[in-house]
Order: structure tokens, then C-alpha cells, then sequence
């Protein structure tokens, strides 16, 4: 079946238990989905993804998965599901599930089945080895440390052999080198892809293919030591290419998480009619305030942000498409990182335009649109989410407690993860009762109901960017050029399509920034088709945050091929 056109869309991501409570238990449900489908049709989105709404225990919300063809109780039922789906058919709405098969739940039967010995049908669904001996004692088959907690192997005495996890404990990985595993995975898609879902966010999909000899990792890497044996590895393609087959049965997308993969791999994956992958979660451009993973902070660098952007933009030009986020459940949010919380409306408008005008698909994260922010709790223990409590037990040990809990305020994914802001009335709007998880204090301020009354809103600076996205060729398929790389404050890009050259410039200052036309653009002759001021401002200034986009006649803008 044909694909459908998913390079003019852009997506809505739901985390569902904070997205709004439909049924009043205080955790975000289907049915507050289902309220809810007007309001997300009317950012000017074409699509959902859903993050994991199947049954699950929980150790790592919903990305532990016991059950692939069901819905959590939590959330709803099939039935609810395909009242969704249909609702946001009709409202135009694509609908992609994330596919999280690097893994399951320690609690999902096949694993139930699988620990049990070494003779049963689902005995070889997981990777299991053999521990290594040191005389007496009994020690794991390599090195590895998981990513979220400690080691990546755990010991199962019914088995006497250890199973990998590369995330939680509670996440064994599946052994996809088994051709019934691939098979179960094929099944699971097809019971989806059959109720009419649009496709899939495939999670950690660059990892399930581990190298055969699973050696040893570099010994004092905590947490991703093991990655070059688990990444992109030997049987990655032939394994994406069995369950590109079933996806193109259905015309349906497939957009893989690919954390720390180089942009010349990616576009093996990306490229051409026989792609296995239609869009890749790229990590960079979440890398402009730390190294590897958000624990290890940096100071902000818009260079480090910029060099990200336009690597991905040039790499992929004319070859593969890019996937355009600023935000996600795995991430602290984005004013709090690369904005400011002072300069909360301008910074939070500032980004949209940052990103939203690439060359891609942009996707947009439940209550971003609105501009909320890192929340900050008063002990480890408020928090929830296990690679943060994690972090702050298990690094920095040393350091007085403030200063880790500081260092989780400003890393953690929690704060992506509290209850979206509908109003300023009780609990955000979000649910009749004390929702399962800490609403940011910040409520009666950023959420939907006000800022859908302002027009200067970040909500709708968002609805603005979509809609101009959509009804420009140079924003939509235009290609990119980025000029003065080195500036540290500003960030200034084009798209251009024929006639059509748009510029978007983006201050990433507190401070008053210069600016001028780069050389070869005619002197007004642009037209400002947005700008995050209500007024104007000088010529040649720009205010803190400032973001403006200018169209031009591309006979108005410098010659020569885009660099
Ligand atoms: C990536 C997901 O986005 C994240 O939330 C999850 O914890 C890991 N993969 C493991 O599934
Ligand atoms: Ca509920």
C-alpha cells in the first residue's frame, strides 16, 4: 500500500499518564484522550504519537511491556483505543504506537516462561549466558552496565544463567537473532497495523541486534559501556528489513530511535525507496548541555545546538528526511535547558521557530506547546522515574545532598512527565483528583485555557508556526543553509524552494543582540511573516529571545547552492 505523504505533517507525542484524566483515579487515560482530540487537532498537527499504552508494571512507565496486544488497565480498553483512533481519523489525525521490541517486561509471559529452564518453547526468547567463574565466585558474562541501573545482567537461579538487560532490571532484552522472536514481532504489528493504526515509533530499534561475542566494554563507562556491542549492530538491517516488509503491506511509517548513531549510518537505514526506516530520533541536538546523557551537564553552547541542527540538515538533504524535536518524555524541558525561565514567553517561541522551520517532520511534545518547565522536587524520593533515582543514588555520591538533588532538577525526565496544565483550577485541570504525580507549581500561569485567550501565547506561536509551515513550498521542502555558524548568540537559518527564500532569525540572548541581513539579501525586501514580539522593534536589534521569520524573493537573497 502506498505511504502516506508524512513529509508535510508534523505529530503530537501523548505520554498518556500525564496527558489528562478522563475517568477521575488521577492518572491521564483514553478517555481524557479522547476529550482532548479537538484541542490537539486544532494546534495544526496531522498526527499522534502514542508513547506505550499497553499493560505494563510500571518499572519504566509503560516501556516495560507484559502484554503487546492489549491496552494498561490504567488507560482504557481495545474498545476505548478504537474510539480514539477512529475519532482522530476523522478529525484528520494519523496514529502511530511506539513499538518497544529491544525488550519487554520481566513480567511478560514469554519471559515468565523463559526463566523457568533451558528446554521450554520460549527458552531462547531472551539472551541468556552462562556466568563467568573466578574460583568460587560467580560473576556476570562480560562488563556491561545497564543504562538505567547498575549492571546489565541479572542472575536467575531457576536457569543458573544470567539474562542482559540493557535498561532497567525489570527490562530483559529480547534475543532477536531467534526467528521466532522476529516472527512474534511481526504478529504484534500486524494486530495493529490491522485495527488501523498509521505506524510506529520504534524504540532503542538501532539496538536489537547485539554483536554475537557480547565481549567486554570499556570498564569504568558507567552506562553505555557495552554500546558499541549492542548498537547498530551485524543483523540490525536484515532484521529492520523483515518488519520493513509488513509496515510497507500497510503504507505505514516507521520512525526508529536511534540514541548516539552516526549520521553516515543513519542514512544506510534512511535512505532511498528501499529505506527500513522513514525517520530517525537522532540524539545531537539533545547533547547542547551535556555529554552522552543529561546527567553529565555542560553549559548551554547554541554552537554545540547549531553545529547539531545543521549536520543533520546537510547529511540528510536530498537523501533521507529528518525527524524535528525539541522535546520528548526522555528529556527535561526545553525552556529550562536551551531558553529561560525568565524569559519564558520569548524563549519558549524563540524554540519553535528554531525548529520547527528545518527540513523535516516536526514532532511536538504534550505541554511544550505551551511552554512548561522543569519541575523541582524537594527529595529524591518525590521523583519516579528509575535513571533518575538511579542517578542521584548511584553517581556524585560524594557530594552533599543538595547539590545531587540540584543536578536531578536539571536533568531528570520527570519533568517532562508531570500532569499537562489544562487550566489554572485545581490540579491543573488535569484531573478531579490528586493526580499520581506532582503538578508543576507553575499551573496557574502556563496552561491551555489561558493562553488560548492570549494571542501573544506560546500555544499560539505554535498554531502560527504550524499553519505558516504548512502554507509555505520553502518551509516545507525548502532547502536549508545556515549562516554566521559562530555566532554564540544568534542563530540564523534559510529555507529555499525555486522562488520562494524564507529567513529565520533566532536570538539565544537575555541581552539586546546586533543583527543584519547577511550579504546578498536585498535591504527591504523582506516581508516578516512572524516575529514572538507584539510590536516591532528596531531595525538591526533584536530583543532577548527574539525570533523573527522574513520571506523574500530568492532573486532578493544571495546567490549560489546552498552550503
Ligand atoms: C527509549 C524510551 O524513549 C525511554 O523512555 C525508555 O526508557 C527506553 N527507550 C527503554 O525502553
Ligand atoms: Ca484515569
Amino acid at each position: 500500500m502506498e505511504q502516506f505523504d508524512f513529509r508535510s505533517m508534523s505529530f503530537y507525542q501523548i505520554w498518556i499518564r500525564s496527558f489528562a484524566d478522563g475517568n477521575g483515579d488521577g492518572i491521564g487515560d483514553l478517555y481524557g484522550v479522547y476529550d482532548k482530540l479537538e484541542y490537539i487537532a486544532s494546534l495544526g498537527v496531522d498526527g499522534i504519537w502514542f508513547s506505550p499504552i499497553y499493560p505494563s508494571p510500571n518499572a519504566d512507565y509503560g516501556y516495560d511491556i507484559s502484554d503487546y496486544r492489549n491496552i494498561h488497565p490504567d488507560y482504557g480498553t481495545l474498545e476505548q483505543f478504537r474510539k480514539v483512533l477512529d475519532r482522530a481519523h476523522g478529525l484528520g489525525l494519523k496514529v502511530i504506537l511506539d513499538l518497544v521490541i529491544n525488550h519487554t517486561s520481566d513480567m511478560h509471559p514469554w519471559f515468565l516462561e523463559s526463566r523457568k529452564g533451558r528446554d521450554n518453547p520460549y527458552s531462547d526468547y531472551y539472551i541468556w549466558r552462562d556466568p563467568k567463574w573466578k574460583g568460587e565466585t560467580r560473576l556476570p558474562p562480560n562488563n556491561w552496565f545497564s543504562q538505567f541501573e547498575g549492571l546489565a545482567w541479572e542472575y536467575c537461579p531457576e536457569r543458573g544463567q544470567y539474562y542482559l538487560h540493557v535498561f532497567a532490571k525489570k527490562q530483559p532484552d529480547l534475543n532477536m537473532d531467534n526467528p521466532r522472536v522476529r516472527e512474534e514481532v511481526k504478529g504484534v504489528m500486524r494486530f495493529w497495523l490491522d485495527m488501523g493504526v498509521d505506524g510506529f515509533r520504534e524504540d532503542v530499534i538501532t539496538y536489537i541486534s547485539k554483536h554475537p561475542q557480547l565481549p567486554d566494554g570499556i570498564p569504568f563507562l558507567p552506562g553505555i559501556n557495552g554500546l558499541p556491542f549492542y548498537k547498530d549492530g551485524p543483523n540490525l538491517m536484515a532484521y529492520l528489513r523483515e518488519f520493513r516488509a509488513v509496515a510497507r503491506e500497510y503504507g505505514a511509517v516507521q520512525i526508529g530511535e536511534a540514541p548516539m548513531t552516526p549520521v553516515k549510518t543513519a542514512l544506510t537505514y534512511l535512505t532511498g525507496e528501499d529505506r527500513v526506516l522513514d525517520m530517525m530520533i537522532q540524539f545531537d541536538t539533545m547533547m547542547a548541555d551535556c555529554i552522552v546523557t543529561e546527567y553529565v551537564h555542560l553549559p548551554f553552547s547554541l554552537i554545540r545546538l547549531k553545529r547539531a541542527f545543521s549536520k543533520w540538515q546537510k547529511a540528510l538533504a536530498g537523501k533521507a528526511w529528518n525527524a524535528l524535536y525539541l522535546e520528548n518524555h526522555d528529556h527535561p524541558r526545553v525552556i529550562s535547558r536551551y531558553g529561560s525561565e525568565r524569559f519564558w514567553r520569548e524563549s519558549g517561541t524563540m524554540l519553535a521557530a528554531a525548529y520547527l522551520f528545518q527540513q523535516g517532520t516536526p514532532f511536538i511534545y504534550q505541554g511544550q506547546e505551551i511552554g512548561m518547565t522543569n519541575i523541582r522536587l524537594g527529595s529524591i524520593e518525590e521523583y519516579k522515574d528509575v535513571s533518575s533515582i538511579n542517578a542521584y543514588h548511584r553517581f556524585f555520591t560524594h557530594r552533599p545532598k543538595e547539590k545531587r538533588l540540584r543536578r536531578i532538577h536539571q536533568s531528570s525526565r520527570d519533568s517532562a512527565r508531570t500532569p499537562m496544565q489544562w487550566s489554572g483550577s485545581g490540579f491543573a485541570g488535569f484531573s478531579t483528583v490528586q493526580p499520581w504525580f506532582a503538578v508543576n507549581p507553575n499551573y496557574p500561569a502556563v496552561n491551555v485555557e489561558t493562553e488560548e485567550k492570549d494571542p501573544q501565547s506560546i500555544l499560539n506561536f505554535y498554531r502560527k508556526c504550524l499553519r505558516l509551515r504548512k502554507s509555505s513550498a520553502a518551509l516545507l521542502k525548502g532547502d536549508y543553509r545556515e549562516y554566521c555558524p559562530l555566532r554564540r548568540r544568534l542563530y540564523m537559518y534559510e529555507r529555499r524552494y525555486r522562488s520562494e527564500c524564507v529567513l529565520v532569525v533566532c536570538s539565544f540572548s537575555a541581552r539586546e543582540q546586533a543583527w543584519r541581513l547577511p550579504k546578498g539579501f536585498a535591504k527591504g525586501s523582506g516581508v516578516l511573516l512572524l516575529c514572538n514580539y507584539p510590536e516591532e522593534g528596531v531595525p538591526g536589534r533584536l530583543r532577548p529571545y527574539e525570533a523573527l521569520v522574513l520571506r523574500f524573493r530568492a532573486s532578493d537573497a544571495p546567490a549560489g547552492c546552498p552550503g
